[in-house]
């Protein structure tokens, strides 16, 4: 069943949908692809991952064996929720690229249980992740009041509705290491603008760790990640008017462990040309050129506090999982 049928299988007003209208400009499909496409080492951002169907393999990749971040941020959000609930008090939830919203239930059903009821506010850039998040939570949490927001959090965060009250702002998945570091950095500030001295800050971290641990979750064994990956191929396709055939690339991801990241590119399996018709321009590319999809860094406990402190947020708790693959950081403004 897609979203639309869910929703017109219920009655009432489930949740509060809001487009969020960019703050300040910032580069579309066709500037993204226009530096980055054009001019050599050859990238775009990854936030064009998530079309409907990118949306749908990332969370297929969440369940894999081999992707251990999704499951190892949830056993400690589990273990943690009644703590950070009760160190941030809420009166709103606020989540940044909240995809499905899944790993928020824990901190939902700590509220449950100690009867304290935040409003719960989820801001994405995938229509799709929104919605099915939207419809789960309010399934499962009568007492919950929703607010989606569909929108671009690279664009600021200055028309985002806000009530008084306390925040609790999560950032989960380690999704701040798809950012380069100054490009974090400048996120995290703006993000910090936005936020009073009493709001809380929670993110996920994923830490450096054996490469071969690393290695193996970005390239499972059922091809997730490599579909999920050339899917952006057909989002270039569709919404730029190109020919990309993804049949003539194959996907690679690997660790480069002086930089603690994963970098992830789109190789070309063989020379070719590809017509980018919304630009009236085409590139052409030679067998093994790459084009960098995305970077995944990876933390440690003193590189995830520098990224904080250099951000204007100091640490007030970092609850690391007993494997030490991954830390949930609640963390103040200064
Ligand atoms: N927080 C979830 C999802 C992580 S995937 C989890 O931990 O599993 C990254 C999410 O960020 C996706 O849902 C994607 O749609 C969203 N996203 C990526 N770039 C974005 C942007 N620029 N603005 C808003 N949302 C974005
Ligand atoms: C969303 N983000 C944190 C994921 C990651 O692990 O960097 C995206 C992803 N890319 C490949 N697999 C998952």
């Amino acid at each position: 069943m897609n979203y639309l049928d869910a929703l017109e299988n219920t009655s009432d007003q489930l949740f509060e949908y809001i487009r969020v209208p960019p703050a300040r400009d910032v580069p579309g499909l066709e500037e993204d692809a226009r530096r980055g496409l054009l001019s050599q080492p050859r990238s775009l951002p990854p936030k064009y991952f998530y079309d409907d169907c990118g949306t749908e393999l990332f969370e297929k990749i969440c369940k894999t064996s081999e992707y251990y971040p999704t499951r190892t941020e949830d056993f400690l959000l589990k273990r943690h929720a009644k703590d950070i609930i009760e160190t941030a008090k809420p009166t709103n939830i606020f989540e940044l690229g909240s995809g499905s919203s899944t790993k928020t239930q824990r901190l939902l059903d700590a509220c449950s249980e100690i009867a304290h009821f935040p409003s719960y506010t989820a801001f994405d850039i995938s229509e799709r992740a929104l919605m099915f998040g939207g419809i789960e939570l309010s399934k499962r949490y009568d007492w919950l009041q929703i607010s989606l927001l569909l929108g671009d959090y690279e664009a600021g965060f200055m028309n985002v509705p806000r009530e008084n009250g306390s925040r609790l702002v999560l950032f989960l998945g380690s999704t701040i290491g798809n950012f380069e570091q100054k490009h974090a950095i400048q996120f995290m500030k703006d993000l910090r603008h936005n936020m009073s001295q009493t709001d809380r800050l929670l993110v996920g971290f994923d830490r450096v760790k054996d490469r071969h641990i690393l290695d193996a979750a970005y390239n499972d064994s059922q091809g997730i990640t490599a579909a999920f990956n050339l899917n952006v191929l057909n989002v270039l396709n569709s919404e730029l008017g190109a020919n990309f055939e993804p049949k003539n690339f194959s996907h690679l991801a690997q660790y480069d462990a002086d930089k603690a990241q994963i970098e992830m590119h789109l190789v070309s399996s063989c020379a070719q040309r590809v017509m980018l018709n919304n630009l009236r321009e085409f590139i052409d590319m030679d067998a093994g050129e790459r084009i960098q999809t995305e970077i995944s860094r990876k933390f440690t406990d003193q590189s995830l506090t520098r990224l904080l402190s250099d951000s204007g947020f100091v640490v007030k708790k970092d609850f690391v999982s007993p494997d030490e693959y991954f830390s949930l950081v609640l963390a103040k403004p200064i």
